[in-house]
């Protein structure tokens, strides 16, 4: 075993003590049960001694009847003890593998957003799910089962030896020389099976293409190329699979054969021992039983040892799954102000990671904002307006200068505080497959209904509301469907006011909405702001003419800031031209 491996073995045994110490009674009954079922299979041969013994020598029916039913009681309760090992194992299995998926997925929820923009969510999904599920065997019975394979094999020889010495000796070097050889053999056919499964891989990857192209193929009289190439590969994946299953079977037949020989041997020194009067029949048909009970846990433990190795490798990809910081420190505890924030920008520089530092998104970006007062962002798109208002909530930090909210530099303050105190109403609203009240309380059970529906009438969604069945119990469909993109910024505003921040971020949809939800939106956006600082990235001249201060943004430099009335006065300012153009077309 390598040192890699052998890090992950001790990796594996961390991350068992951590999830199945919480379950450890279950844990516990599990191994009792596989235990005792092991040593009451032991048993059995011992029985069918006795009875073979006792008929020979023609005793009382009632003897053998009692012997019989013995073996029948300890063949059904080894049967009920396997069901309650494979009950209580895949609970426990269970149990422990959603704890650690949940602490995963809480770990990667908790990761920055270069994180998170760095992979798809089907990697993070095969990574949280595929990899912990093929741990399950190993958070349940892998130690008990591997830990029972020995203690049976051991056991089984133990009985021999105490038969007779030398059946067992000569069993017990058997069976662990088998042992050996088959966990030495056990990667003899893997590079092969490996080939195989390539082999196929490439061949349905090829018919399906070419399935996929077939008109053109026909069009472009490619047909014959086509047929020569699957020839080709056929030929190839003949071969390769070929290979694989003779390595394969040979593996088989030679483990046949050495059991084979292992029964003829046992049953050789049997008859050799009975013919010297040393032996019962009973006891030869004993020790033939215990023989043939050496093969099953022979092979489990190799199959166990060929799992472990994958499972060793899921490891590794879990540890290093959690080996991984947030850049974004959790602040040092320090909690907002009630009621409106002030914002504060003091010379920013921000780049994202993937971009050009010479060339940052925002440069220098330096502006205050009075609690309560409300800013209208414009500009062009790419102009930094977004990355702006996402500094402000900590996805990123900046590369240089400080954000800061009622004076406070954000790294200071609690990410739960700040996330609770600003409240953002993205371009795209996420609405979950989940019941209204779910998706405005966003699964916070402290809300009371009534909160909730004076919301909804508070956005203007009454009579939506009331039309609805099963009212907050509704459930949406997935991505919001049924409900207009207006409709599903109003349930976006609706999460916000429940929330109850000093600060609210407002990224405007710029596509067009009909005239009534542009109605409702702006009542709504006027409740929402009220008592709160805002910063609206606007699209719509409506909403600009009710902020009060305005910001144009420029390629990430503030090219103009001022009181809205101010600059509407100002016929050289940049915003009053853009009013005359049209702030409609002049975005566009
Ligand atoms: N997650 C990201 N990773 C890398 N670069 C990004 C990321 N998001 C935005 N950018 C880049 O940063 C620059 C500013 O983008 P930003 O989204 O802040 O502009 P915007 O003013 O909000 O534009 P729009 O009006 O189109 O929404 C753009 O050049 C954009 O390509
Ligand atoms: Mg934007």
């Amino acid at each position: 075993m390598n040192s890699a491996n052998r890090t992950n073995l001790r990796a594996y045994g961390e991350l068992l003590a951590r999830y199945v110490k919480p379950y450890s009674r279950q844990a516990l009954a599990l191994s009792v049960i596989l235990l005792g079922g092991i040593g009451l299979s032991l048993l059995s041969p011992q029985i069918v001694r006795r009875f073979i013994d006792l008929a020979q020598a023609q005793a009382d029916l009632r003897l053998l009847l009692y012997a019989a039913l013995a073996y029948l009681a300890i063949g059904l309760t080894v049967r009920g003890m396997d069901v309650a090992v494979a009950y209580l194992g895949t609970n426990l299995g269970y149990a422990t593998t959603n704890r650690l998926r949940e602490d995963l997925a809480r770990h990667l929820l908790g990761l920055d957003m270069e994180f998170q923009n760095s992979h798809t969510s089907g990697e993070l999904i095969e990574r949280i799910d595929g990899d912990v599920t093929s741990l399950t065997n190993f958070f349940s019975q892998f130690a008990v089962r591997l830990v029972g394979a020995f203690l049976l094999m051991a056991g089984v020889v133990l009985v021999m030896f105490i038969t007779d010495w030398r059946v067992g000796l000569v069993m017990g070097l058997f069976a662990f020389g088998s042992l050996g050889l088959m966990v030495y053999l056990s990667r003899y056919a893997v590079h092969e099976s490996e080939e195989e499964r390539q082999a196929n891989a490439e061949l349905f990857g090829f018919v399906e293409e070419r399935l996929a192209g077939l008109d053109e193929i026909r069009a472009n009289g490619a047909g014959p190329y086509t047929m020569r190439r699957l020839y080709e590969i056929g030929r190839s994946w003949y071969e390769r699979t070929t290979r694989a299953w003779k390595r394969r079977g040979s593996l088989w037949v030679f483990m046949m054969g050495f059991w084979g020989m292992a029964s003829v041997l046992s049953l050789g020194l049997g008859i050799l021992f009975y013919r010297q009067g040393v032996f019962t029949i009973g006891t030869v048909f004993m020790l033939q039983q215990y023989s043939m009970m050496l093969g099953d846990p022979i092979e489990r433990i190799s199959h166990q040892i060929q799992d472990l190795q994958k499972a060793l490798a899921a490891i590794d990809r879990v540890r290093s799954l959690f080996a991984l910081q947030p850049s974004i420190s959790n602040g040092h505890g320090e909690h907002l102000p009630e009621g409106a924030l002030q914002v504060q920008f003091d010379d920013v520089v921000f780049h994202y990671d993937d971009g050009d530092p010479d060339e940052p998104v925002l440069h220098h970006v330096s502006f205050q904002l009075e609690p309560g007062v409300t800013l209208g962002l414009l500009g062009r798109t790419g102009s930094g307006k977004t990355t702006l208002t996402r500094l402000l909530f900590r996805l990123w930090d900046p590369k240089a200068g400080a954000v800061r909210l009622a004076g406070q530099a954000l790294p200071r303050v609690s990410l739960d505080n700040l996330r609770q105190r600003v409240g953002m109403v993205t371009q795209e609203v996420q609405l979950f497959e989940a019941s209204l009240r779910d998706n405005l309380t966003f699964f916070d059970e402290t809300i009371p209904d009534e909160r909730v529906i004076a919301v909804i009438r508070e956005l203007g969604m009454g009579a939506w509301f009331d039309g609805l069945e099963k009212g907050l119990d509704t459930m949406l469909p997935p991505g919001g469907g049924g409900l207009s993109a207006g409709e599903q910024q109003l349930l976006a505003f609706g999460r916000v006011f429940l929330q109850d921040p000093g600060l609210v971020v407002l990224d405007e949809p710029s596509s067009r909405l009909d005239p009534a939800t542009e109605q409702r939106l702006e009542h709504a956006m006027d409740r929402l702001l009220q008592g709160r600082t805002g910063i609206i990235i606007a699209h719509r001249l409506a909403t600009v003419q009710r902020v009060d201060e305005i910001m144009i943004m420029d390629q990430g430099v503030i090219q103009e800031h001022g009181r809205r009335a101010d600059l509407v006065a100002d016929r050289d300012s940049r915003f009053h031209q853009l009013l005359t153009a049209g702030l409609e077309e002049a975005f566009a």
